[in-house]
């Protein structure tokens, strides 16, 4: 999926900075992983489960169904494809888990576990940017221009709200 200016509404600006939240919980993850830092690891890791869960939860609960009774979804943008990028997104996550949890037992000596382990994390970061470009391009830009204000309005605190109390 190619990147295409976007129109910037507020429930698009407002998505853009959860999602940027979570990637750089991500980086922070990483940057510990290869510094086999492994409390940094633990901590970055669960705030990025967290960030990760709490805005996946609410847009199924409040954004997708909105989205859902729109008519004529284009091409790429039908509304199983978001349930289903955050059914991969989870399962991606879990994946990487795993390999965190093998890193973690192998101790903070073992360099080489870390880097055979790495792949499930790269991969969530992919998996991560492709629902990121799905959501920009075809959800919230649509919803900024079908909602009225006052529906845009509690669907941007909602999107906030369930950041701004796990991203410190
Ligand atoms: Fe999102
Ligand atoms: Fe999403």
């Amino acid at each position: 999926m190619s990147r295409e200016p976007t129109p910037c509404g507020a429930l698009h600006l407002a998505n853009a900075g959860v999602h940027e939240a979570i990637d750089t919980t991500l980086l922070d993850v990483l940057e510990a992983v290869t510094a086999l830092d492994l409390p940094a690891m633990r901590t970055s890791w669960d705030r990025f489960v967290d960030l990760l869960e709490a805005h996946a939860t609410y847009e199924e609960e409040a954004v997708f169904p909105r989205y859902a009774a729109l008519p004529d979804h284009p091409r790429g943008g039908g509304p199983e494809l978001f349930e289903a990028d955050h059914a991969s997104l989870r399962k991606v996550a879990l994946a990487a888990k795993e390999a965190l949890d093998t890193i973690s037992a192998a101790g903070p000596d073992s360099r080489r576990v870390m880097i055979t382990q790495l792949g499930p994390l790269v991969r969530l970061g992919n998996v991560l940017e492709h629902h990121t470009l799905r959501e920009e391009r075809f959800l919230y830009p649509r919803l900024d221009t079908t909602l009225g204000a006052e529906d845009i309005h509690t669907l941007v605190e909602g999107i906030i709200e369930t950041a701004s109390s796990r991203s410190a």
